[in-house]
């Protein structure tokens, strides 16, 4: 059962909401997020026709994902784009990819041209990042930010979020949609789209549980002064959509 919104729309600025929702256990929070899913598709796609989703990779959307495959929407109008991605071959077990193609498109009947994988093997980190803008820009054609209807996100233990890792916000900030930063802390390039990307989406949901991300999610969510706003994942707001945060007791246990 949800313990319920401990918090909602906490106005920090003017058009920067952020509703904070907090669950019983990490399945609870994939039964809810499903639901907040599934109500934005029917959203999006009667008003526009279409729901064009960001994803997140790591652990914590996979319940979600598992749970999306129950629910009955127009699958062939739902576009799936992914906001990060590993330098790996598709088929790697670190792909993320490859992590929502097994809890996700491999259960549901979905069109291929519907899913818009970022091509690893397509040459550089550059390359590859120039490419996906490409492809994003497909379905934007003009714009100067893409306009994505929703984003899932997760956040690490240092406040990355997507391949936003602290540090490198210079980066983050380009005007190009899609960026190929270095990754100290991991001595691996990543794919991802950059902040402008993010905050430029209609609904952006964060999914955070366990205890271990509890004291991030407090100095995030509670204290910005301490990093002076500066972490990634406090750096998202959308400018003119939603941002939620949905979180486990347990993750949000020092809040
Ligand atoms: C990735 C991500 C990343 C992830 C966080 C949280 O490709 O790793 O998209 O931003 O969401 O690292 O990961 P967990 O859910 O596994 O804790």
């Amino acid at each position: 059962m949800a313990l319920g919104v401990i918090s909602t729309r906490l106005k920090e600025e003017e058009n920067r909401e952020r509703d904070i929702r907090v669950f019983e256990n990490p399945e609870e929070l994939a039964i809810q997020s499903a639901a907040k899913f599934s109500e934005c598709a029917q959203t999006a796609i009667s008003e526009r026709g279409a729901f064009l989703v960001l994803l997140s990779g790591g652990s914590t959307p996979v319940g979600l994902y598992r749970r999306m495959t129950q629910l009955k929407l127009p699958w062939d109008k739902i576009h799936w784009f992914w906001g990060d991605e590993r330098m790996v071959p598709p088929d790697s077990s670190e792909s993320n990819y490859r992590g929502f193609k097994e809890s996700f498109l491999d259960h549901v009947s979905v069109p291929a041209e519907n899913i818009h994988r970022v091509r690893t093997e397509a040459g550089s980190p550059e390359k590859i990042a120039e490419f996906y803008q490409t492809e994003i820009q497909k379905y934007f054609p003009g714009a100067a930010w893409p306009r994505f209807d929703f984003a899932i996100q997760g956040m690490g233990n240092d406040g990355h979020t997507a391949s936003l890792f602290p540090g490198s916000q210079s980066e983050h900030d380009s005007p190009r949609w899609v960026i190929a930063p270095y990754v100290e802390r991991l001595e691996a390039f990543r794919i991802s789209v950059s902040l402008g990307v993010l905050n430029s989406t209609r609904v952006v949901m964060f999914l955070v549980t366990g205890e271990e991300k509890a004291e991030m999610v407090r100095q995030i969510l509670r204290d910005p002064r301490e990093h002076r706003g500066l972490l990634p994942s406090q750096r998202v707001a959308p400018q003119d959509g939603q941002l939620f945060w949905f979180l486990d007791r347990a993750a949000a246990s020092r809040l």
